[in-house]
Parts: structure tokens; C-alpha cells; sequence
């Protein structure tokens, strides 16, 4: 069974109109949708924003449902400038932009204890993403292969961008990304992440946030789906 995790619920109900829905269950306040996409076994869940959520979503999925691999999926701000709103972000690997514990010799970014920096994404599954791509988007919106910084802030100041472009070298940003792929790599669990880009990540975010996230939620939905029916 594939877990597929969003935060809101404009990331996730694409592919639950496209679910054939058996079950429901709700655990701590979150709703878990259980059913078949493309015919592949998929279990769906809301988390709502930022990284505790996405945390405690991932982890409530991994011990009450039988995933062998979740993705994480949704809009993202663009930190690379060559990134334009729609293009699909496919993850390398995912890393914390706001988790510094410098004074005690950790570097940005790392989690006191944990001995990965950044988080991997799983290559076979983000191979798979890259061809649902490519059968998805025929010349329309770009598909970019890199990392994605994840922070508890929705950034929309141009100093903050730069800081994290510089310091994480981001193709994006987004809230929840890499609070999953933390989770997953505790667990021993395959980790993909596949966002669309809905603003800059600048003085425009907010207003470009509001206008763009239902299209990037669909392209990066479209991608999860089109790649479930590849898989195997
Ligand atoms: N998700 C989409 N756009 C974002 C931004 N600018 N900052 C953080 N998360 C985002």
C-alpha cells in the first residue's frame, strides 16, 4: 500500500476524486482515506500545515496502515529563480532550513543525533515520478530534480530566500517535506516528495499563493496518479 500525505486539502482532493474510497478513519483529528488509485492499494491523508502535522500524520500512517512508501505531495515556493509557477519539483533529498544547533557543532540544517543531512528520497520512486512526468506534460510545465527545504514559516521576503537559496542550495520551499522524510527514515520507509510551484517565495507569494496553489496542487496530484498506474 502506497501512503500519499497533503496538507491541505486542496493538495489532496485531486486524487481522492480519483480514489475509489473503502474505508475512512480518522486518528488524532486527521483523516485517512484507504482505497484503491489506479487500481494500486492507497492510503490518502490531510495533515494540515507545517512540521509537527506532517510528523505526527506520517507516523500515524506508518503504524496503522501497511505502506511500504509514502510520497509527500503539493504546492511549494520557488527558491531557484529559474523555477516558474506550475513546474513539478521531484525531491533528491529534503533538509530543514529553520533546525540550527551550530553552538553544539551541528551544521545548518541538522537535527541534533540524527546522522542524516539532508533526508534522501527514495531514486526508484523518484525515477518513477520523473517518467510520470514526461507521459503527464508535454512541453507545458517543467520538471526540476532537486532539493527542497522545508521550515515552520511561509516565506515570502526576498533576504530569507536568498539565506536559504545560499546556505541549502533549494530548488524550493515548502512546510512539510522534510518533517515526512525524517519520519520515514527513522521508520526504514521509501520517502518521494512531489511538488508544484505556486509562488516565488517572495514579496509576490501571497498573492501568487492564492491564485496558483489549486493548478500546482493538480500538476504535482497528476504526476502521483499518472505514476501509480505505472508502477508495478
Ligand atoms: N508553500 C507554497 N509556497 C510556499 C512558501 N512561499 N513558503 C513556504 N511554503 C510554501
Amino acid at each position: 500500500m502506497i501512503g500519499i500525505i497533503g496538507a491541505l486539502s486542496v493538495e489532496v482532493e485531486g486524487l481522492l476524486t480519483k480514489m475509489k474510497i473503502a474505508d475512512i478513519n480518522t486518528i488524532g483529528g486527521m483523516v485517512f482515506y484507504t482505497g484503491e488509485i489506479a487500481d494500486k492499494k492507497a492510503v490518502v491523508a490531510r495533515c494540515g500545515v507545517g512540521k509537527v502535522n506532517a510528523a505526527m500524520c506520517a507516523q500515524a500512517m506508518i503504524v496503522s496502515f501497511p505502506v511500504t512508501a509514502i510520497i509527500n505531495l503539493g504546492a511549494a515556493g520557488a527558491i531557484d529563480n529559474t523555477l516558474n509557477i506550475g513546474d513539478v519539483v521531484v525531491a533528491t533529498d529534503l533538509v530543514h532550513h529553520d533546525v540550527n544547533a551550530g553552538s553544539f557543532g551541528y551544521l545548518p540544517g541538522q537535527v541534533p543525533g540524527m546522522d542524516a543531512l539532508p533526508f534522501p528520497a527514495d531514486e526508484r520512486i523518484a525515477k518513477s515520478a520523473l517518467s510520470a512526468y514526461s507521459a503527464t506534460f508535454a512541453g507545458e510545465a517543467k520538471v526540476h530534480h532537486g532539493r527542497i527545504a522545508t521550515g515552520d514559516q511561509f516565506i515570502e521576503d526576498a533576504d530569507v530566500k536568498q539565506h536559504i537559496s545560499e546556505e541549502f542550495a533549494a530548488l524550493c520551499v515548502e512546510m512539510e517535506g522534510a518533517a515526512i522524510a525524517q519520519v520515514c527514515y527513522l521508520n526504514r520507509i521509501p520517502f518521494a516528495a512531489i511538488r508544484a510551484i505556486s509562488d516565488k517565495a517572495d514579496g509576490s507569494a501571497q498573492a501568487n499563493f492564492d491564485e496558483f496553489v489549486a493548478q500546482a496542487a493538480e500538476n504535482s496530484a497528476k504526476v502521483v496518479e499518472v505514476m501509480l498506474g505505472e508502477m508495478s
